[in-house]
């Protein structure tokens, strides 16, 4: 088995990365969700063997990345879909804005369960339709969902953007939360749109479920939108898709694409390719990885800072941490971003409720990881003892 090193990640320093170019060259940048590991070197080999023919035209998705895609889900979640079924989308944020906008009307509501990915929160908006949002409840194995409030609210939606793996939480939801959301959106006649970029990315003793592959009927209700762009650490190649097994519902996305989005990047496809053919054995290395890093975060926060309150993620490389006890007057984010030289992501850009939070990005070394709790951790120290 191929060995793969993420202790080692090439600077990104002056490449154009949005993480890197936000700060100063002294700040740790922790904040939008990237990673700073070297893609799999058979995305690059397939990059390389691309650019070798000169001509960069208007490119489709070609049959082979469809199967792949078909063999992937069916292997890994167990669900049978068919090659045209899927929806190439230049990412996944433009993918549920269209999905919104091909069954919606002004005035309807769309459910939303805070805290929250941003570009979730403002989609609805941009439609003309109005965001209903429930908390997540905190529990202490850490985030769930409400029924209650899910109930409540899906009974005046039209639609419900459900983000699983959830964005910042971690939260991967379970078979049971899932057959519920889907039965009161059958009962309510409730559009499901299942952000589900993260799905690739879930830790031991937990398992992810396409929630359209629960049952035909819930497919026949879902738009689900997937992206090799997190876990293979391409999202600069801008490359996503839906699955839509419903032909009407398929009909109706392709009529919201229309005007916006024609075909997608070449090279986004090509690297989508090679990622779910060849790079399986380098994804399962980075999984480990990552979740050693969120153990690591767990133990140094123990350690160091235990008055961050910390619910290990189930899934992905974001841990939202709740500073409410640390006694930071002002921002947290702002705090740390001026004393400890690190930037994280702001709570309130999650919803307006969680200014006490941030939100960190642990897809980085070990060492830059341990770096950053303990520049967090000085500067809480400096601050008590001025
Ligand atoms: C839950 C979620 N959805 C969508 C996106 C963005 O996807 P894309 O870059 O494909 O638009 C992100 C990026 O962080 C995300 O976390």
């Amino acid at each position: 088995m191929p060995r793969y090193e993420f202790d080692r990640a090439p600077s990104r320093l002056d490449t154009g990365s949005t993480k890197w170019s936000r700060y100063p060259a002294d700040v740790l940048p922790m904040w939008i969700a990237d990673m700073d590991f070297s893609v799999a070197p058979e995305i690059v080999s397939a990059l390389q063997r691309r650019l070798e023919h000169p001509v960069f035209g208007y490119a489709i998705a070609r049959t082979e990345l469809r199967e792949e895609i078909v063999r992937d889900l069916a292997e890994r979640f167990g669900w049978t879909i068919r090659p045209d079924d899927i929806v190439f989308l230049p990412g996944v944020e433009p993918g549920f804005n269209m999905a919104l906008k091909s069954r919606l009307k002004p005035g309807d509501k769309v459910l939303i369960q805070t805290p929250i990915y941003r570009p979730i929160l403002d989609a609805p908006a941009h439609w003309e339709l109005e965001a209903l949002t429930v908390p997540m409840v905190r529990a202490e194995a850490g985030y769930r969902p409400d029924r209650g409030a899910l109930a409540a609210g899906l009974a005046q939606a039209r639609a419900f953007l459900l983000c699983n793996p959830h964005n910042p939480t971690g939260h991967v939801y379970s078979r049971e939360d899932l057959a519920f959301i889907a039965a009161e959106c059958e009962a309510r006649d409730v559009l499901i749109v299942s952000d589900e970029i993260h799905c690739d990315l879930v830790f031991a003793g937990r398992e992810h479920i396409p929630i359209a592959s629960l049952a035909p009927a819930v497919a026949d209700r879902t738009i689900t939108l997937m992206s090799a762009s997190k876990t293979y650490n391409i999202p600069g190649l801008k490359t996503s898709f839906a699955v839509i097994t419903n032909p009407a519902l398929r009909s109706a996305f392709a009529g919201a694409r229309s005007g916006m989005v024609d075909s997608v990047n070449l090279f986004g496809l090509e690297a989508t390719l090679a990622a779910y053919r060849d790079a399986g054995a380098w994804r399962n290395a980075l999984l480990g990885y990552l979740q050693s890093n969120r153990d690591h975060l767990e133990q140094e926060i123990e350690r160091l800072i235990p008055g961050i309150r910390y619910h290990p993620p189930e899934a992905s490389f974001l841990a939202w941490l709740d500073c409410s006890a640390l006694g930071i007057a002002g921002s947290p984010q702002s705090f740390f971003l001026r004393q400890a030289k690190v930037g994280l992501y702001a709570g309130e850009v999650f919803g307006a409720e969680y200014g006490a939070f941030v939100r960190l990005n642990f897809g980085c070394t070990r060492a830059v990881l341990s770096d950053a709790i303990e520049r967090m951790a000085g500067a809480l120290a400096g601050r008590a003892q001025p």
